[in-house]
């Protein structure tokens, strides 16, 4: 029997020498690797600025501070996505506003937005969901009629185009997530992606207490002594331990999405057929970068629901997981805004259903394979 976790990230030789590096540097905290990192990401992406922080978390925090967020103001988020893109909506003592989304894509319901949107509404924050681009023609219209901001939760989406355009350039401020077992990982870390000099001014000083000067530049000979504190910030920058990982792992970033991208060629070939299984759905307008592969069991044609076939899984070795327990549902959503699982019915309805399976470069195509006979044996074991 295999042992295949549901991921792990990818991390060989380069990774350690760099850090090995910056460790015999001298300088290990913010500095001239963390530039080097930001350049390249932006780079990457072809956006103006790129601004690293130390999670997508503290990324989404800042850009929600750089548009302007006050109390009681209102933020559109899908009820489909991880904590953090709520969370940091109550930062500021504003609501999330949570929307269903979409039975086949998961992403969130463009045709749901619009009715949530009144004066308090400021800002829509698609989460480009397992890696799919959300419909941002049509985001991007209603936020204009409404003059709302866009902020991308791009933690699943590096690399993800949208119409031929990298998701970090579409919507006003896009965050990216370096966590351990992201599309690239540097442990714990974020990237913040903006065409707006504003912005990115704010967000850089808001990132390292609100001082107008890094402490690289100031403590170098470039730099002085002196500093003033603009604003009550955040300590929030990345370190050049964590930069020297993300400068390596950004050069293998294609070669990573490229696996990915055939073992999710590989789970569709072998399960589009098999009816007791939906597929992910992938819709034309963009590309997928896989972080993810989400199936959804059609319960109705088994004898055992999601927890039972997750634990048919581990019993052979393979990892599952989740994505996402749908906001409404968590004790403080249902406690502080009297949700109910009937107001999202569609998210509410695939929760039950979906399942994530191991999806990740450091898996080899046998793995894949595996994956894939396990999968089979359970539902065919399983029929009704
Ligand atoms: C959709 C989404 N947004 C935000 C985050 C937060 O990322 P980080 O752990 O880097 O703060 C995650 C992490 O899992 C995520 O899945």
């Amino acid at each position: 029997m295999k042992n295949i976790p549901y991921s792990l990230p990818f991390i060989s030789e380069g990774e350690i020498n760099a850090i090995e590096d910056v460790l015999k540097s001298g300088w290990i905290t913010t500095g001239s690797k963390t530039r080097e990192f930001e350049q390249k990401f932006a780079r990457y992406i072809g956006c103006k600025h790129a601004i690293a922080v130390n999670s997508c978390t503290a990324a989404l925090h800042l850009a929600l501070d750089a548009i302007g967020l006050k109390e009681r103001d209102e933020v559109i988020i899908p009820t489909i996505t991880f904590a953090s893109t709520g969370e940091v909506v109550t930062y500021f003592k504003a609501y999330p506003i949570l929307v269903d989304c979409e039975q086949d894509t998961l992403l969130i319901d463009v045709n749901k937005i619009e009715e949530k949107i009144n004066q308090k509404t400021k800002a829509i924050i698609p989460v480009h969901f397992a890696g799919q681009s959300c419909q941002m023609d049509e985001i991007l219209q209603v936020s204009r009629k409404y003059d709302l901001k866009v902020i991308d939760d791009a933690a699943h989406s590096l690399p993800t185009k949208h119409k031929g355009r990298m998701i970090g350039t579409i919507g006003d401020i896009a965050c990216f997530s370096f966590y351990a077992i992201k599309p690239i990982t540097t442990g714990e870390g974020g990237m913040v992606c903006t065409e707006d000099n504003e912005f990115a001014e704010r967000i850089k000083i808001m990132s390292l207490h609100g001082i107008s000067k890094d402490a690289w530049r100031r403590y170098t000979s470039e730099g002085s002594w002196y500093y003033e504190i603009i604003e009550a910030g955040y300590k929030y920058n990345m370190t050049d331990i964590t930069a020297a990982l993300g400068i390596t792992q950004l050069k293998k970033c294609n070669e990573f999405y490229r696996k990915r991208e055939k073992i999710a060629d590989k789970y569709t070939q072998a399960f589009k057929k098999i009816q007791e299984i939906k597929i992910p759905v992938v819709r034309d307008y963009g590309t997928h970068a896989w972080h993810l592969y989400v199936i959804q069991l059609n319960l109705e044609m088994l004898n055992i629901n999601r927890a039972q076939f997750i634990e048919s899984m581990k019993e052979n070795g393979i990892g599952c997981s989740v994505h996402f327990i749908p906001l409404h549902l968590h004790p403080y959503y249902r406690r502080t805004y009297n949700y109910k699982s009937k107001d999202f019915p569609v998210a509410s309805y695939v929760y039950e259903r979906i399942v994530s399976i191991p999806i990740y470069p450091k898996m080899s195509y046998d793995d894949a394979d595996y994956v894939i006979d396990i999968v089979i044996k359970i539902i065919k074991e399983n029929r009704k």
